[in-house]
């Protein structure tokens, strides 16, 4: 059995993560692939608990290395129980947000020293890494606005990073492309500032080029 692929979307606050995976979601299955999608921090049963203890509550609740140990501990439950298990059985697993969100949140918006990021890393995932990262990125303004609209229709809250204000914000949006910078093979940019059609079309063609896939 083919081990299954290993794709993660990441970037800053509703750029449209949850919205892609849920169509790239159905255009893999609709050529015959079979997907799991999961989300960080949570993907597990463990793990979602871990999640409502970060993105609920005051801002400055947490000291920058307690977020990142927090999602490193829930990162360890989801790896061990579904994303490592679902790719041994040959399904591919389509993660919204994983370890660059660490970097990106707790190193390049709180301005974390980023070895003590790596090294946590190195320690818990090893060399355990995605195929693929879709980086999805677009103004942190129209980011925002987005994160309105939605806020006013589902009233979920899950709102302590959107409160972290705009500087925060634009450190995450040039972390993520930092990142993305160092290693081309890995990291695909994807322009989110489109219409959902006009992203989805960018995120097929890519993971159908990159992952060696027709759909
Ligand atoms: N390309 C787009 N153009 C306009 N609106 C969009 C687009 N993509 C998503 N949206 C809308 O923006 C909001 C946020 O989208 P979504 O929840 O997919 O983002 P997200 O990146 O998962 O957010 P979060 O970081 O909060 O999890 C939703 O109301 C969604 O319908
Ligand atoms: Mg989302």
């Amino acid at each position: 059995m083919a081990r299954g692929r290993f794709i993660t979307l990441e970037g800053g606050e509703d750029v449209g993560k949850s919205t892609q995976i849920r169509l790239l979601k159905d255009a893999l299955e609709g050529a015959g692939v079979t997907v799991v999608t999961t989300r960080e921090p949570g993907g597990s049963p463990g793990g979602e608990e871990i999640r409502t203890l970060l993105v609920n509550g005051d801002t400055h609740k947490w000291e920058p290395l307690t977020e990142a140990l927090l999602n490193y501990a829930a990162r360890h439950e989801h790896l061990e129980k579904v994303i490592l298990p679902a790719l041994n059985a040959g399904t591919w697993v389509l993660c919204d947000r994983f370890a660059d969100s660490t970097m990106a949140y707790q190193g390049y918006g709180h301005g974390m020293n980023r070895e003590v990021i790596r090294r946590l890393h190195r320690l818990i995932v090893g060399d355990i890494a995605p195929d693929l990262t879709l980086i999805l990125d677009m103004p942190v303004e129209s980011g925002l606005a987005r994160a309105g609209v939605r806020e006013a229709h589902d009233g979920q809250g899950e709102d302590r990073y959107e409160r972290m204000g705009h500087d925060f914000h634009n450190r995450l949006r040039q972390g993520f492309l930092d990142i993305a910078k160092k290693d081309t093979v890995r990291y695909e940019v994807i322009d989110a500032s489109g219409d959902i059609g006009a992203v989805a079309m960018a995120i097929h063609e890519t993971v159908a080029t990159r992952m060696k896939v027709a759909f």
